[in-house]
């Protein structure tokens, strides 16, 4: 009897305690997070997405690299996903492809097509060449395997290092918002969409989205592991006419956010409805008389060249609006990471993913809001496709419609391939006026992709949409919205206390999806829009189908497949031409001193030293540096900068063609706070012989100088 009064309290001071601990931190999860180089070839390959052919590599600024979080479920290990964040432009086709099958030699029947999610952080300033379908590699001069090979390989590498740390942990959600890091490039497309549509969503940001959602990962104890955050602003920071490879404005918060905390801390800042957002906050300008640009159609004297975006730094440099445009990314992410938590839970840990591949292409059907049916055509871009965007023009070779030499020798090779759209494709368009009409032509292989990929994860309370696209702000926000209304119907997630975030361009890149509204503006959201006019809606039908597959208890009727995409990795054409040989110059040996260091440097002055150098395109250096930056630490030469510093660039040119003579260059720009010291800078440099080909490493070492 009085036991049970003794045991009694005590039963009841353990439950609340289960129950407060439980209400505290959530469901308990397995988690892992892992990063991983992806920097490709950082020379003489054409940059990805700007699709301007003289945009090539010239050197690095700042290493770009995959970041892969793992969720799964304690009791049902099995049941999991990987979110992947890759600086890159987009996901793709070819990419996943090979991740998958790298993923599946690694650890069998663990990773597959329901539960990996590869996702750009959309940076515009990444080498190019590595994508699945013809048109993007146009200007590129085609496929190119190494660069291909390092987004693949980086890739599996960050998700073996997420998949080797798992751990029992914990997972917590906050929101906040970040003011001054986008703004929307297509206002007038924009306000097509419904006023009271557009009234809700007032709180949030208006035409952008400046709300930034936070997912924490932490280990049992509370042990830092990483964070993973969706945000949308377009990585065009940096300009056009950049050829120093980097990660943009996101590329460059993830680093900061990594260098701040230390520890292995892994910082994902994906990419979210990013389609009509900019970084360039301070808006158009006509870059010749500096007037206003047309509202509607952002012309300056009726043409499209000299309307330019304007980053906050604008009248110092790109360069420095990307570092600003990403520290205020990166500062916004640590206060909400810092900011109060909503713990992650749900049907007790469960975690679920799901994927399909549906033909757009041949004619998906799906019934209308108004209760008409209606069917998705195969690819098209429209005519206001060619005119670019305020962040920079477009397809440069193809506005400047020289008929009788085209700039691009591509273009040559696929100009006889264009197709007339057909009277069916053109009224499936309708309204948009066709240009390209890309999902017509598959010679020699397919243009863009008919085949779309429709993909969701869902742990606890929060359902993550992953877009194959570039979702625009109100587009995103109406696909949320019809997940969360459905999660809801169908009692998987309540709208209450559910959270839904929408991650893209991922898996493929299906270029835009705007709103039915913004369709009929036909800006460049609005042409580059695939599939018609109701593509978003046919992504809403196809998301709100599987929603169930979400659930506890999932349909007993496992997802089709769907119909498999082509991979054109093997049967792509490539102009690219490797590297032939490197030699010094006469009397000079590899990594030997051109142009030495002066100094003394203070704060915010540049170092800079030149040296004999090879082609970086013969060892890339992967999970390793062409540049450092070494302190003399009491008689110790340590390195305190690599290529992961914003402000120490890599800069290669080929001096000499026929020899190939090289020199690289090396400018460090000397950050506030650096300490007073010795300091000297180190090149790590491959050459190439030119028979046999065979690859040596050197180095180049500057003189010693001292910063002040
Ligand atoms: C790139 O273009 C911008 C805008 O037209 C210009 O201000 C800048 O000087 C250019 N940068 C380079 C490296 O040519
Ligand atoms: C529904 O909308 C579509 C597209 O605007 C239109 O073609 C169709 O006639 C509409 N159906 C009804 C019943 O109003
Ligand atoms: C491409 O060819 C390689 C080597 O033959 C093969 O291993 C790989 O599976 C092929 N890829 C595809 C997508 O067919
Ligand atoms: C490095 O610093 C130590 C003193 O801490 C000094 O003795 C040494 O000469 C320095 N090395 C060089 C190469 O300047």
């Amino acid at each position: 009897m009085h036991l049970i009064h003794h045991i009694l309290p005590l039963i009841c001071l353990l439950f609340l305690q289960v129950l407060s601990q439980d209400e505290a931190v959530g469901d308990k999860y397995l988690l892992g997070v892992g990063r991983a180089d992806v920097t490709g070839p950082v020379v003489e390959i054409g940059m990805m997405g700007y699709a301007d052919l003289a945009q090539k590599g010239s050197g690095l600024r700042q290493r770009i690299h995959s970041r892969a979080f793992i969720v799964a479920d304690v009791n049902s290990p099995g049941d999991r996903f990987v979110y992947v964040s890759v600086d890159v432009q987009s996901g793709d086709t070819a990419i996943r492809d090979g991740v998958l099958k790298g993923l599946e030699a690694a650890f069998p029947g663990v990773y597959g097509q329901n539960n990996v999610a590869v996702v750009g952080t959309h940076s515009h300033a990444g080498p190019g060449a590595w994508l699945n379908y013809l048109l993007p590699q146009i200007t590129t001069q085609g496929f190119g395997s190494q660069s291909y090979t390092a987004i693949v390989e980086g890739i599996v590498l960050s998700i073996k290092r997420a998949h080797t740390s798992l751990t029992p942990g914990y997972l917590s959600l906050a929101k906040g918002l970040v003011s001054d890091a986008n703004v929307n490039r297509s206002p007038y497309a924009y306000e097509a969409n419904p006023a009271e549509e557009r009234a809700e969503y007032g709180d949030v940001g208006g035409d952008v989205d400046k709300e930034m959602t936070v997912l924490s990962f932490k280990k049992e104890d509370g042990t830092p592991l990483g964070l993973l955050n969706w945000f949308p602003v377009h990585g065009t920071s940096l300009y056009g006419n950049n050829t120093l490879i980097a990660g943009d404005n996101k590329g460059y918060a993830a680093l900061q956010l990594e260098k701040d905390l230390g520890n292995g801390f892994v910082a994902g800042f994906s990419q979210a409805n990013v389609g009509d957002t900019s970084p360039n906050t301070l808006g158009p300008v006509c870059q010749d008389t500096g007037l206003e640009c047309r509202y509607e159609d952002s012309t300056c004297n009726g043409v499209s060249q000299q309307c330019r975006g304007r980053g906050p730094a604008f009248q110092i440099s790109d360069t420095e609006s990307c570092r600003i445009i990403g520290q205020t990314q990166y500062l916004g992410a640590k206060r909400i990471y810092n900011s109060a938590q909503t713990p992650v839970s749900g049907d007790g840990g469960i975690v679920r993913s799901l994927h399909t591949f549906v033909d757009f292409g041949a004619g998906y059907e799906f019934k209308l809001s108004n209760g008409s049916m209606w069917k998705t055509c195969k690819a098209a871009l429209g005519f206001s496709f060619a005119a670019g965007t305020t962040d920079w023009p477009g397809f440069a070779d193809f506005t400047q419609n020289d008929p009788g030499a085209p700039s691009n020798p591509f273009w040559l090779l696929v100009r006889d391939l264009l197709k007339t759209p057909t009277k069916e494709q053109k009224d499936c368009h309708a309204p948009k006026p066709i240009l390209l009409n890309v999902g017509e032509m598959d010679q020699p292989y397919a243009w863009t992709p008919n085949i779309v990929d429709i993909q969701m994860f869902r742990v606890g309370q929060l359902a993550i949409i992953v877009a194959p696209g570039e979702a625009t702000t109100m587009a995103g926000r109406r696909w949320k919205a019809a997940v969360a209304d459905e999660l809801d119907k169908l009692g998987i997630i309540s709208k209450e206390s559910g959270w839904t975030v929408i991650g893209g361009p991922a898996n493929s890149y299906t270029h835009y999806i705007a709103t039915p509204e913004e369709y009929a503006i036909q800006r460049y959201e609005g042409a580059s829009t695939l599939y018609g006019q109701f593509t978003l809606d046919a992504y809403i039908s196809l998301y709100k189908t599987y929603a169930p597959y979400l659930a506890a208890k999932v349909p007993s009727t496992p997802l089709p497949t769907g119909t498999k995409p082509p991979i054109n990795t093997n049967n792509s054409i490539s102009l690219i031409t490797g590297v032939v040989q490197d030699s010094p110059p006469l009397g000079k040996s590899f990594g030997s001193v051109l142009t030495d260091v002066m100094g003394p440097y203070q704060i915010g002055a540049m170092v800079k030293v030149v040296f004999v150098g090879a082609n970086p395109r013969n060892n890339l250096r992967l999970e390793g540096t062409f540049a450092a930056v070494e302190k003399n630490e009491s008689g110790t030469w340590a390195r305190v900068r690599d290529d992961t510093d914003w402000n120490l660039v890599y800069e290669w040119k080929r001096t000499e063609e026929l020899t190939g003579q090289s020199k690289v260059t090396i400018t460090w720009t000397v950050e506030s706070g650096t300490p007073a010291g010795q300091y000297r800078i180190r090149y790590y440099g491959d050459s190439k012989a030119l028979f046999g080909g065979k690859i040596t490493a050197f180095e180049g070492v500057s003189g010693v100088f001292n910063v002040v």
